[in-house]
């Protein structure tokens, strides 16, 4: 059987693409681009960060999603990436990460650009810089095949760990992890020199 297709409107464009495909790739598929923080091509979607968020309409309803985890199976959704309701979801995703992560650079960018003044949440650590996206972790098994790392710990305590905060034996030292956080929130350290 062959491949089906879909039409669907980005931002009053109208595109075909595979039955299947997620919002983000198919907005990305004719050069409109949405921010992401936890989502990387090689690897499964998380939906994690909400960075990406888009408003997809049908008919009369509308409600906004993750477009990296969004995918589109129907005819004739309308889907706008920098509606009003995108943009306000938009900034209070970023003022939360900014309350996490007060220092994180890209951060602070995405924040200018979406209107994020002061932050009104203070954070708990302001040395923090781990978004909590899960790239490091997703990169480690699915692409390297280890699982060096891990969540651990729930709520407020949730971070990313080696097993028992050990060293860890699985661990081959190839910097993966270093290479996709977005947020360089991971350092790598030659221990034998
Ligand atoms: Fe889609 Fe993070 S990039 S939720």
């Amino acid at each position: 059987m062959g491949e089906s297709f879909v039409t669907t409107t980005i931002d009053g464009r109208q595109v075909r693409v595979p039955a299947d495909t997620t919002a983000l790739e198919a907005a990305r598929s004719i050069g409109v681009d949405i921010p992401t923080l936890c989502y990387h091509p090689a690897l499964v979607p998380y939906g994690s960060c909400r960075l990406c968020l888009v408003e997809v309409k049908r008919g009369n309803r509308s409600r906004i999603v993750p477009s990296c985890t969004y995918h589109i199976r129907e005819d004739g959704l309308v889907i706008e990436t920098h509606s009003e309701r995108v943009l306000r979801n938009r900034k209070l995703v970023v003022e939360l990460l900014l309350a996490r992560c007060p220092n994180v650079k890209l951060l602070q960018e995405l924040g200018a650009e979406l209107g994020v003044q002061k932050p009104r949440f203070k954070a708990a650590n302001p040395d923090e810089n781990c978004i909590l996206c899960g790239l490091c972790v997703r990169v480690c098994e699915e692409l390297i095949g280890e699982s060096a790392i891990s969540f651990v710990g729930s709520g407020p305590g949730r971070e990313v760990a080696t097993p028992f905060l050990e060293p860890s034996e699985a661990c081959i030292g190839c910097g993966a992890c270093a290479f996709v956080c977005p947020t360089h929130a991971i350092e790598v350290q030659d221990v034998l020199n």
